[in-house]
């Protein structure tokens, strides 16, 4: 085929799509003059229950009246131009479609159905066995089921009080509100209720609650637990002093007060050791046969120092040259003291704690001196640096004057030997001035190895 043929195919094909529009338009636009209508629109029912509905219209010869559902139906009947249908076991959301023809042309229409149910399970989260005044209490809400959830709402109440209104959301859904437990929430009454609000779609108001939980509430007023001095210096008298409301006994570090509702108290002369040292207040109450407690703690700061101890700073260093080595040097105080080590005579500062490379001009004594707010503590550390070829100049000195005197003796006891023979030859010559000169080796042998 050429491509003028199928050009030629391809305008048939149009023309004969606009005739069929033109001819097929009129009957089609009558059948558009009559909508199909679905009765109820958007109806809003109670889950698992059943209903009619009723696909009618206008038109004068309507044909195939029929409804399209998910839903299990039943035809209950039908007249001219309507066709009603029994629907059962409503249980979710979901869309009917009428459908049928007039002259030909096919009508539509659709209706949503929103299922609504109540919550099955409405409740309160236990609450504590007894909640301490002044303390936040949190109140926990769970709501299983219930549709449409858009239209649900949590509500948290003490008593008939509102405390907090919420969506339900997720499943179960669940809201909390904290509230703050006072004096008056004693034998309250606390509940949570949903209201499935359907007002607006012509039903009403539906309300669950759940079964209310009775609060039961005890206040200590504290115990307060209190320092005369909360930074104290040392040497200072320190009183701790615990108490609490009438009928509550305190134990303060383990010491009882003398009867309930007394307080309990310490005192102390403030030393290096207190520093840090807590002191805890036991409170106890009882209420219904029941041993309710409660505890608190303080700490206590003590000033003193600055001290190094002698333990944590080596006095005497012997380090060799071009070496890294650490001066390990620990001073203590509150406040923190600051600790520097300075070399006698240069001021020269050698670092306290970190590696550095020592060098011969470091031996020397050195001044560590800690100092805070409170004063100055110092101690005195030597230092000696060795030279790196100390040993082997050593080596070779020892070795040297070993040399030297062997050498020396050597010669001593063959000069002597020489003296001692030429006396002979001369006692033998009969002569006698010349025995002063001969003793002279001899002392000298004597001084060697001295
Ligand atoms: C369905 O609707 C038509 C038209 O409104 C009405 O004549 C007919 O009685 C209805 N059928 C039922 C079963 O309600
Ligand atoms: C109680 O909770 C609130 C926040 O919900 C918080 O601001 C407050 O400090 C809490 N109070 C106590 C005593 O814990
Ligand atoms: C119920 O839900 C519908 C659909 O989301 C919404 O249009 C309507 O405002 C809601 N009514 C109430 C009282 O919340
Ligand atoms: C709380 O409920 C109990 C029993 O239902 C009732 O005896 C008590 O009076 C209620 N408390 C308050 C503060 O209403
Ligand atoms: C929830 O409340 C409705 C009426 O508001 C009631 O018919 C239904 O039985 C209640 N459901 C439960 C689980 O209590
Ligand atoms: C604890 O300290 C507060 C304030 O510093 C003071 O009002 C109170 O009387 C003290 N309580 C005791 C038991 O010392
Ligand atoms: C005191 O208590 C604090 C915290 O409460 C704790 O960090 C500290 O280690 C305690 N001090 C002593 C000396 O036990
Ligand atoms: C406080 O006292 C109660 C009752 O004597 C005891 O059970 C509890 O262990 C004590 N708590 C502390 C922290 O000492
Ligand atoms: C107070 O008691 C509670 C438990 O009763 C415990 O967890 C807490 O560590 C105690 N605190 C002090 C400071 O003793
Ligand atoms: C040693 O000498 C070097 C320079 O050669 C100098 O940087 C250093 O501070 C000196 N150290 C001491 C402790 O004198």
């Amino acid at each position: 085929m050429s491509p003028s043929g199928l050009l030629r195919g391809a305008c048939r094909t149009t023309l004969i799509s606009l005739l069929l529009v033109c001819c097929l338009l009129p009957p089609g636009a009558q059948g558009q003059k009559f909508p199909l209508r679905v009765e109820p629109q958007n109806p809003v029912l109670p889950a698992g229950g059943s209903f009619l509905v009723n696909c009618s219209t206008d038109c004068p010869n309507p044909k195939l009246i029929t409804l399209e559902t998910s839903l299990p139906k039943k035809p209950v009947g039908n007249g001219l131009g309507w066709a009603a249908f029994q629907l059962s076991s409503v249980t979710s959301d979901s869309q009917v479609l009428c459908s049928g023809f007039c002259d030909g042309f096919q009508m539509t229409a659709s209706s949503d159905i929103t299922v609504y149910r109540f919550p099955e399970r409405v409740e309160l989260a236990p609450l504590p066995r007894w909640q301490p005044v002044g303390e936040n209490l949190t109140l926990r809400c769970q709501v299983a089921g219930g549709a449409p959830r858009t239209n649900l709402t949590v509500v948290l109440l003490r008593g008939e009080e509102e405390l907090s209104r919420q969506p339900a959301v997720g499943e179960p859904a669940e809201a909390t509100v904290t509230v703050l437990a006072g004096r008056d929430d004693h034998l309250a009454n606390f509940s949570c209720r949903t209201e499935l609000d359907l007002r607006s779609r012509g039903l009403g108001l539906f309300q669950n609650s759940s079964a209310p939980r009775q609060l039961r509430t005890f206040g200590f007023w504290g115990p307060i637990l209190n320092l005369s001095e909360s930074s104290a210096s040392e040497g200072t008298k320190v009183t701790v002093t615990c108490a609490a409301g009438a009928r509550v006994q305190v134990t303060l570090d383990g010491v009882p007060a003398a009867a309930p509702g007394q307080p309990a108290q310490l005192q102390l002369i403030a030393t290096e050791r207190d520093d840090r040292r807590n002191f805890s207040c036991n409170a106890t109450l009882e209420v219904d046969r029941e041993i309710l407690h409660r505890n608190r703690s303080v700490q206590l700061r003590v000033l003193y120092g600055p001290k190094i101890d002698q333990a944590k700073c080596p006095q005497r260093l012997t380090w060799k040259d071009r070496t890294t080595n650490v001066l390990r040097c620990q001073a203590r105080g509150n406040p923190d003291p600051e600790l520097h080590c300075f070399q006698e005579g240069s001021r020269n500062e050698v670092p306290v704690g970190i590696p550095f490379t020592v060098m011969l001009n470091y031996s020397g004594t050195y001044s560590c001196r800690a100092v805070s707010s409170r004063g100055t503590y110092t101690v005195t550390v030597v230092m000696n640096v060795q030279g790196r070829n100390a040993r082997a100049v050593t080596i070779v000195m020892v070795v040297l004057v070993t040399l030297g005197l062997v050498t020396t003796t050597a010669a001593l006891v063959y000069v002597f030997g020489l003296q001692k023979r030429s006396d002979i030859y001369q006692v033998n010559q009969g002569s006698t001035w010349l025995p002063l000169t001969s003793r002279q080796p001899e002392e000298a042998v004597g001084e060697g190895p001295s």
